[in-house]
């Protein structure tokens, strides 16, 4: 066997996803693309705004030499000083360049503050239902995620928080909106997720960081503003990227931010640096930091998410599922109507709706639509929604 015992486990536990995907391309062979209702899949088709072709287009006809070379590791300053500017207009705190790590997305991003945080052995403590790599990336730098599991509307259940955070705690990461839920943590919640994080460190003698993965920061849905994390605990980091906000996915552009407010910022800063580097991304692409520097107020048409949202939820509870309304991102969790997650998904599958079981979410009895698709391939999904859910009856 040529991979790793580990990694072999990891690859059937990481599987869903990818297994959906190959389902998708079989049944398309088989019944033709326009009959096969893909949902599986977070990789919006909406193209990014027209501001991100004319920048391309400028930046490609620029003769000045070496802007293809290496740069700092942390990335250009140019570019980290506009990331800085947006992030101290929205917030309102002294951002500065010197708080912007450049990354390749906000994978990347979490790659390198987890490398510069955990010692082997820490932990991470993740809110169920959550994204599945945070499993794999924790272990990447020799952690561990203890789960918390979720209460009334995906949100957190406080007192399991405390119960969860023990001595080899380090990170709290939360995510919103969350994958796969779009469930948007307001103010209040971090703030309470802030108080329980001190309350433990005091208690326990130790220092967490509360980490925020937030690629859909910016998929918010009925005019809401953004909660920021940094004003609930002073040890805090976001990881984002622009693979959602400005459609770019497959170009690995984001960024991690760290707390201006926070002691350590500047050390915690050359640490990023120095495992950006050493983890092999060394930078993040040059071009995309050239092109993000640019469009750092611009976004998606987030209306057009939202208009999908509403359609799919309102069909959703027509037909008769439980269902939490997202505030944001492009996902929906509805419940399955039968306990096994897997077989109902299996079910969908029959009607050529392909979705994710929450089982590869850590909660089961669930599943995930991702709704960045057409509105054709989303108006088509109903009726199989409704057989499945009529035959689970
Ligand atoms: C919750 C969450 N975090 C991180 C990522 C990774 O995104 P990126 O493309 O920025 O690495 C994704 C991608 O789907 C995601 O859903």
């Amino acid at each position: 066997m040529a991979v790793a015992r580990k990694i072999r486990g990891f690859m059937e536990r990481g599987s869903w996803i990818r297994r959906m995907f190959e389902d998708g391309i079989a049944l398309k062979e088989r019944y033709g693309a326009e009959n096969v209702y893909d949902l599986s899949l977070g990789n919006p088709e909406m193209e990014p705004p027209p501001e991100f072709a004319r920048e391309l287009g400028r930046l490609a006809a620029d003769p000045t030499p070496g802007l293809h070379r290496y740069m700092p590791n942390a990335g250009y300053a140019e570019t980290r000083a506009a990331v800085a500017a947006q992030l101290a207009s929205e917030t309102g705190l002294g951002f500065t360049g010197e708080h912007a790590l450049m990354t390749c997305g906000a994978g990347g991003a979490l790659n390198v503050v987890m490398k510069t945080l955990l010692d082997p052995g820490d932990e991470v403590v993740v809110f169920a239902p959550y994204f599945v790599e945070y499993v794999f990336y924790a272990d990447n730098h020799g952690g561990v995620c203890r789960t918390v599991p979720p209460a009334e509307g995906f949100l957190p259940d406080f007192d399991a928080l405390e119960e969860t955070i023990g001595p080899r705690t380090r990170i709290v990461l939360v995510s919103s909106p969350g994958n796969p839920t779009g469930v948007v943590y307001s103010a209040g919640v971090l703030s309470r997720i802030g108080d329980a994080i001190r309350r433990k460190e005091s208690e326990l003698g130790v220092e967490i960081w509360l980490v925020s993965d937030e690629p859909y920061r910016r998929i918010l849905f009925d005019g809401a503003e953004y909660p920021h994390i940094f004003g609930h605990h002073s040890r805090s980091i976001a990881a984002t990227s622009h693979s959602k906000d400005l459609a770019l996915p497959g170009e690995r552009i984001g960024f991690a931010a760290v707390n201006p407010g926070c002691e350590d910022a500047g050390e915690v800063m050359d640490g990023l640096t120095f495992c950006n580097r050493t983890l092999g991304f060394v930078n993040a692409p040059a071009l995309m930091q050239r092109v993000v520097k640019e469009l750092q107020g611009v976004t998606v048409d987030v209306s057009a998410y939202q208009a999908k949202r509403d359609f799919l939820y309102d069909a959703l509870r027509d037909i008769g599922y439980q269902v939490v309304k997202p505030g944001g991102a492009f996902y929906m969790f509805p419940k399955s109507p039968i306990e096994d997650d897997v077989a109902f998904v299996g079910e969908l599958r029959s009607h050529r709706v392909l979705v994710v079981p929450g089982s590869g979410f850590g909660t089961p009895g669930h599943f995930r639509i991702s709704y960045c698709v057409s509105d054709a391939t989303l108006e088509g999904s109903i009726e199989g929604f409704r057989k499945a859910f009529e035959s689970a009856a």
